[in-house]
This record gives structure tokens, C-alpha cells and sequence, in this order.
């Protein structure tokens, strides 16, 4: 394969290593590029049309280079040797045993990765960290592969990932920013270079920005906390108002028309979820522990503390609506992704949704366009007959005394809610955790509606 001018690796093919190097082999095609990972069936579906991950316009970017420049194998450690520029994309979940459960990275996948890529090395390489790694992280993963004894060096850069599920190849071809953290040092500066010079072939230059390696990894934590910081401000927010009559629509309006604030990501919602804004925050919060920092990790600790507040505030305006009793009751949840547009449920607040009315003894519909398979492996532990997976959102709905909207997806906003009234079990309720239904058409057709951070609209 002498014909290809770089040979770039990625270990780990998730949400973020797969589209990303879809990315740079579709906008690289001198460069080969493979992504490697231990799931094998991952490794499969990444070669056939049928992707491991739901990403509107993935497909696309993945078939303009796949058998061109663009693998997928799991071969790790040939691949490893291959390779001069390797990203290490694998999973940084929260430890859930020892010390630090709970809060801490579980680092075991990045560990292994950097022992494994030792062991596999013939040559010098440079090691970016795509995965999303607590500051100073890049120092233990220099220490193992640089303590090697066949006298290799290599380069670690940090390069951590902003895109969002649902958009990720919009943010990957159009990012605000991309980040390279490096060192000062000549070796440093070649590496960091190289990756420039990947990223350049589409990204602007000027938005390329460098740093040293401590500011890009503790960047990417800060990026999450700011931005889960915004959610939890204007839930909390929402809270107040339902209790006086504001509307946080108009209050986001308002203040979202202050430049300094911004009016983007500030909708009150039923509490933010995926993979990475709770573990990342709890890992901000860890090492601001463990450097004696109390008050700033509590500080941080409060934006995950309000979304729990506003998950389970959500359920229990819910039951009390609802007589204070749900037991026996048939509720349709409307969305069970974390977000539109992905069929991830990791984190999602409709995890919470549906565990607290079960525990309340409802029965449960979830119905999802494309995160069902999902929410069946988040539930399989629910007792029998408490939960029911719907396709088809008018079938959920028949028979149901509720509606509860816990995913903005766009299909949701132009059901036929009349024909759903009449299907269901009166009085009927629709809880609206997205804000995304027109209330008022709602209330007119008969339901009673709750929306978030607004005043309800009932009947009685
Ligand atoms: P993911 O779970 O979807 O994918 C990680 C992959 O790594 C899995 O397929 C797993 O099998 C593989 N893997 C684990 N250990 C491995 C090993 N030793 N060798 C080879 N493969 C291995 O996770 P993700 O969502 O892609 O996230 C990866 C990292 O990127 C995390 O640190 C996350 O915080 C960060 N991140 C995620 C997003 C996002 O939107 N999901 C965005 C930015 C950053
Ligand atoms: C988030 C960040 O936006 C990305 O920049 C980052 O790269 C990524 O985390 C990561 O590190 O994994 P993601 O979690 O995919 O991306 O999706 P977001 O669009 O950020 O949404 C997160 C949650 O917040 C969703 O549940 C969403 O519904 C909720 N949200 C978002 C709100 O409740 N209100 C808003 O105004 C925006």
C-alpha cells in the first residue's frame, strides 16, 4: 500500500472514532486511514450499510472513502505497527468501582490502549488523544509508552472531539474550532504539525488552534461544564417559573437576546442526558478533589445535582397531575434518545422517566423512531408486563392516559394529537419535556397539558 502518502489509525470505532475518521478519509484521500476496535460486530457493521451508530449523513461520508482510503479491521496490533499518526478514540466511562467510583474516568480501556500500542510498535509514533481524558492524562500516557525498551519515542498530542451526536458530520466538516495540545518542544511542535496538516485539507487554519497539552485536555472538560452549566441554569430556572406564572420561553427569549449571553443552547428541557456531559462534569469535579479544590467541585457538582432535580421533578409533576396515582395506568413515552437524531439512550432522562413510573406500577409505552432497540437493553430488567415497546406513536398513544414528550424529534411536532385524544383514556394528559407541541392547540382539543417552565393548561 506504498501508493497511500500517511498511514493514520484510529483505536476504537464509537460514536466519535468512526465518523470522525470518516471524515478525514473522505477529505484525505492520499491518506490511508483504519479504524481498528475489539468489537468485532462493530468492526463488521462499519463495512456494510447497516452502520453501528445512527448519524444523519454518515453513510454518505462513509461510502465516499470506504475500500478507497478508508478500513476497518481488527487487526489491532498490525494495524498499530502500520500506522504513524495513531488516535485513540476508545471509551472513558465513570469508574463504578474503587477508588473514585462514582465520579472518576475509568481509564482501564486508555491504559490498555497505550500498552497495547507499546507491545505493537516497530517505529516512532505520534499518539493523539481523541478520547475525552481528565487534565494531565497525556503525562501517565507518555510515562508507559515512552518507558518502552526497544529505545521508540512517542509523541503524544491532545486533540480532544466537540462533535454532538444527532450532528456530528455537520460540527465535523463545519467545526467551530479544532483543537491540537502539544508540547513546546521541536519534537512537539513536528507532531502537532502533522496533525495541523491533516485538519487543513478542509478546516480553515485560523480555526485550528494550538495550546499546550494540559489547556486542550482540561478544555474539553470545561467545553461540557459550561455548556450542561447552561441546561441546569435555565431548568432551574423553569422551576420558578412553573411555581409563578412566568413562561422560561419568554425569559429565554429575553435574556438569550443579551450578546453576551447568546440565545444557542439555553432550552429548559427535561433534563439534559448522554454519554458525556454527567461523566465528564463528575470527572471535572474529581480533580478539583483531589487538588483540595472543595468549593469549585461543588460548584461543578451543582449542574449535575439540578439535572437529577429536574428528571425526577418532571415524574413527580406527572403523578401529582395525574390524581397522585399512575398505578395501572398506560403511559405513552414519546422518545427515549437522549436527543433527536440518534439512536443513542445513554444517559437519557427517559431512562429515569420510565424506571420512577414503573416503580409507581404504570404501565409503560415507549415508542422511539429510532432508539427502540436501545431502550429494550436499557429495560430488559423491568418487571413483566410494565413495559411495552411501540413503533408506531398512534398505537402508543391508544389507550393511554398520558403523553409524555421526553425527545424532541421533528415527527412529534405534527402528529394528529386529535385523533390520539380519541383514542385515549380521559382525562388526558400531555407532558410536554421538550416544550416542542403547541400547548394551546393542545388544551384546545381537550388535554391537559404541562409543559415545562410554563403554567399549565387544565380543565379542571
Ligand atoms: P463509544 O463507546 O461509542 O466507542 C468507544 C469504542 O472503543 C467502542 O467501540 C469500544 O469497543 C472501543 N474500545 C474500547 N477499548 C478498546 C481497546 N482496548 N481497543 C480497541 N477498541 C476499544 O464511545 P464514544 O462515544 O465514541 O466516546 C469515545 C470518547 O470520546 C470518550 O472519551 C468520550 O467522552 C469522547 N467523546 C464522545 C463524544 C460523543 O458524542 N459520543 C463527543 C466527544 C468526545
Ligand atoms: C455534547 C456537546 O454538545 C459536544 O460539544 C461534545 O463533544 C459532546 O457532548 C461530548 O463530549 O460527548 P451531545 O451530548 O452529543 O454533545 O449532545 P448535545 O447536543 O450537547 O445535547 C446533550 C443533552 O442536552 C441532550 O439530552 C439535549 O437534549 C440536552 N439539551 C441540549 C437541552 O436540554 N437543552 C439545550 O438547550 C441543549
Amino acid at each position: 500500500m506504498a501508493q497511500f502518502e500517511r498511514r493514520i489509525l484510529c483505536i476504537g470505532g464509537g460514536h466519535v472514532g468512526g465518523p470522525t475518521m470518516a471524515m478525514v478519509a473522505a477529505r484525505c484521500p492520499r491518506y490511508e486511514v483504519t479504524v481498528v476496535d475489539v468489537n468485532g460486530e462493530r468492526i463488521q457493521a462499519w463495512q456494510t450499510d447497516s452502520l453501528p451508530i445512527y448519524e444523519p449523513g454518515l453513510l454518505e461520508v462513509v461510502k465516499q472513502a470506504r475500500g478507497r482510503n478508508l478500513f476497518f479491521s481488527t487487526d489491532i496490533a498490525a494495524a498499530i505497527d502500520r500506522a504513524e499518526v495513531i488516535f485513540v478514540s476508545v471509551n472513558t466511562p465513570t469508574k463504578t468501582f474503587g477508588e473514585g467510583a462514582g465520579k472518576a474516568p475509568d481509564l482501564q480501556y486508555w491504559e490498555k490502549t497505550a500498552r497495547t500500542i507499546v507491545e505493537a510498535s516497530r517505529g516512532n509514533k505520534i499518539v493523539v488523544e481523541k478520547s475525552t481524558l481528565p487534565v494531565r492524562t497525556a503525562h501517565a500516557m507518555e510515562r508507559i509508552l515512552n518507558s518502552n525498551r526497544k529505545g521508540l519515542r512517542f509523541e503524544v498530542l491532545s486533540n480532544p472531539e466537540f462533535l454532538s451526536e444527532g450532528t456530528a458530520i455537520r460540527d465535523l466538516e463545519h467545526p467551530d474550532r479544532v483543537l491540537i495540545g502539544s508540547h513546546e518542544t521541536p519534537d512537539g511542535v513536528a507532531a502537532r504539525d502533522v496533525l495541523i496538516e491533516i485538519y487543513a485539507h478542509w478546516v480553515p487554519r485560523e480555526q485550528i488552534v494550538t495550546s499546550d497539552i494540559w489547556s486542550a485536555e482540561l478544555s474539553k472538560l470545561a467545553s461540557n461544564a459550561f455548556l450542561a452549566q447552561r441546561i441546569s441554569s435555565i431548568n432551574s430556572i423553569s422551576a420558578l417559573c412553573e411555581r409563578t406564572a412566568a413562561d422560561v420561553v419568554e425569559v429565554t427569549r429575553a435574556i438569550g437576546l443579551d450578546g453576551r449571553i447568546g440565545k444557542r443552547f439555553l432550552e429548559a428541557s427535561v433534563g439534559f442526558g448522554g454519554s458525556c456531559f454527567k461523566k465528564d462534569i463528575l470527572s471535572l469535579v474529581y480533580i478539583c478533589e483531589s487538588y483540595g479544590l472543595d468549593e469549585v467541585a461543588r460548584y461543578w457538582e451543582s449542574v449535575v445535582s439540578i439535572n437529577e432535580y429536574q428528571k425526577k421533578r418532571f415524574v413527580q409533576t406527572m403523578i401529582r397531575a395525574m390524581f397522585d396515582t399512575v398505578a395501572e395506568k398506560r403511559i405513552a413515552l414519546l422518545g427515549f434518545a437522549f436527543k433527536k437524531d440518534t439512536a443513542d439512550t445513554r444517559e437519557s432522562a427517559a431512562l429515569l422517566v420510565a424506571r420512577k413510573l414503573i416503580e409507581e406500577r404504570a404501565v409503560v409505552v415507549v415508542t422511539d423512531p429510532k432508539a427502540l432497540a436501545n431502550a429494550r437493553a436499557d429495560l430488559r430488567d423491568a418487571p413483566e408486563g410494565r413495559v411495552v415497546f411501540e413503533k408506531d406513536p398512534y398505537l402508543a398513544a391508544r389507550g393511554s392516559h398520558a403523553l409524555a414528550v421526553l425527545t424532541e424529534w421533528d415527527l412529534y411536532r405534527s402528529l394528529d394529537y386529535r385523533a390520539m385524544f380519541d383514542s385515549m383514556e380521559k382525562p388526558a394528559f400531555v407532558f410536554d419535556g421538550r416544550n416542542i407541541l403547541d400547548h394551546e392547540a393542545l388544551h384546545a382539543i381537550g388535554f391537559n397539558v404541562f409543559p415545562i417552565g410554563k403554567p399549565p393548561l387544565k380543565h379542571f
